[in-house]
């Protein structure tokens, strides 16, 4: 996509250059692939190595601390805050925010105490406006959609890219098209899109099978591809790790733990810390470690089998829907930052992953299933002895407790897991099933003695 200019942004200079090939794009074509390779594309910003004091680590914490105080749209997105490392946008008003980002990060002391560390934070993502990390990137990735002409905007989806897609197309006056695979999709996720209004087919195929779809599609009809494949997307999704180091006063925790679906969140994580040291902001880098369910671990299983040289697509199944790919399409980048931030990989089983996400519901938290993997990693990693207990942790839980509520209450009366074998027992403590009374005070308060 073009350069835009007359902005006070320069710094926002930005090429498109391959990951694999190191080709340099000055627009990228409609799957976002290197024409020379077909790898994935990722926004670079040489502009940062000419432009002055604006780039300053003293100048950007002070300017971004300032906006906060802001009125103004761009400053009140904790998204285009942090604009001087993002693509420049042409004009303030052609951005399409819904005030993204801006989310808090909290204590999880119980979960801290089970897992065994010392200070255990969680950076909650799931408190943007759609309810997941997604509005950051979708920010980002609908505003450049829109400025290059693009009526229409297309991804396929587990469910939240789509919410937000369908949202930001809606608040920018664009049509939606989203692919999703029948029957597994939350109805939290499904019913946002049908009323952001978004054009929403259901395919009879899993999540890869939209995805092959849709990259079909783009090079059918004009219209913008707005999965994570989408560079400008990343480019919004780092905004989560900038803000979590400003509210940690620019002090580096010592592990981030992120969850693995597609990729493109830890990629934009890592891409966000190495950019951040590179201009000074930190000194050292946060062990940046990714978390998949058992059932869908293609990262896994090619870390473990060649050390991620190479990734064998498999068929994903878990009941943490949002991140049920077998096919991840920015697994290289992950890889690289793993390697870049010494993370690690691990896998999670159904039954850690429904106690963990109750865990940080007791916290007062909550979050969707896919976002509770990180807690169930972090227990394995200290077990392992990969996280020391005096070390500071931080989940990013990137969906909200209100996307998938049918595993909650199913969770909570005991009818997720269908054989109650003898792991099932162990969720008994977490589990705190409704309880059908009389309509009298005596009935309630006897309860209450037992409890
Ligand atoms: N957590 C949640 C709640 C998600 O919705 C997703 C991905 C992930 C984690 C994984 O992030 O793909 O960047 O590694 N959801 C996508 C979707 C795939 O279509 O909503 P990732």
């Amino acid at each position: 996509m073009q350069q835009h200019t007359g902005t006070k942004v320069e710094a926002g200079c930005t090429q498109l250059r391959c990951i694999g090939c190191g080709a340099l794009h000055k627009s990228p074509g409609r799957d976002f692939r290197c024409t020379d390779c077909g790898d994935l594309l990722e926004v670079t910003y040489p502009g940062w190595k000419c432009v002055d004091a604006a780039l300053q680590p003293q100048q950007l914490r002070a300017s971004w601390s300032e906006r906060r105080k802001s009125n103004a749209y761009a400053d009140q997105s904790g998204v285009w805050r942090f604009r001087e490392l993002l693509p420049a946008s042409s004009a303030p008003a052609s951005l399409i925010s819904l005030g993204e980002g801006n989310t808090p990060v909290f204590e999880l002391p119980n979960c801290a105490r089970s897992a065994g560390v010392e200070a255990l934070f969680a950076k909650h993502q799931g408190m943007n406006p759609t309810g997941s990390f997604k509005d950051t990137g979708m920010t980002v990735a609908a505003t450049f959609a829109r400025m290059e002409g693009f009526h229409w905007v297309a991804c396929a989806s587990t469910g939240n890219t789509s919410a937000s897609m369908a949202a930001y197309a809606a608040r920018g006056g664009m049509r939606g098209v989203v692919l999703i695979p029948e029957g597994q999709v939350s109805w939290g996720k499904l019913s946002q899109t049908l009323d952001y209004g978004a054009v929403t087919c259901q395919l009879k195929t899993d999540f890869d099978g939209c995805m092959r779809v849709l990259d079909e599609v783009v090079q059918l009809m004009p219209v913008c591809l707005l999965n994570s494949v989408n560079p400008y997307r990343l480019e919004g999704q780092k905004t989560a790790a900038i803000e979590l180091l400003e509210q940690f006063m620019w002090e580096v925790p010592g592990h981030i733990i992120v969850p693995g679906g597609n990729m493109g969140n830890a990629s934009a994580i890592g891409k966000a810390c190495l950019e951040m040291r590179e201009l000074g902001l930190i000194s050292r880098l946060p062990k940046i470690s990714i978390i998949q369910a058992e059932g869908a671990n293609p990262l896994v299983r090619a870390m473990r089998e060649n050390g991620g040289k190479k990734l064998s697509p498999m068929r994903a199944d878990t009941m943490a829907t949002a991140i049920r790919i077998g096919n991840p399409a920015s697994w290289k980048k992950a890889v690289r930052v793993l390697e870049a931030t010494s993370g690690t990989v691990e896998q999670v089983s159904e039954i850690e992953i429904a106690l963990a996400k109750a865990e940080i519901g007791a916290d007062g938290i909550g979050c969707e299933p896919a976002s509770a993997v990180t807690l169930a990693g972090l227990k394995k990693l200290v077990k392992q002895g990969f996280i020391n207990r005096n070390e500071s942790v931080v989940l990013i839980l990137t969906g909200h407790m209100l996307k998938d509520p049918d595993f909650t209450i199913k969770f909570h009366r005991g009818d997720l897991f269908s054989d109650k074998n003898m792991e099932a027992a162990i969720l008994k403590e977490q589990q705190r099933a409704p309880i059908v009374l009389d309509a009298n005070p005596q009935a309630v308060l006897k309860v209450l003695e037992q409890a």
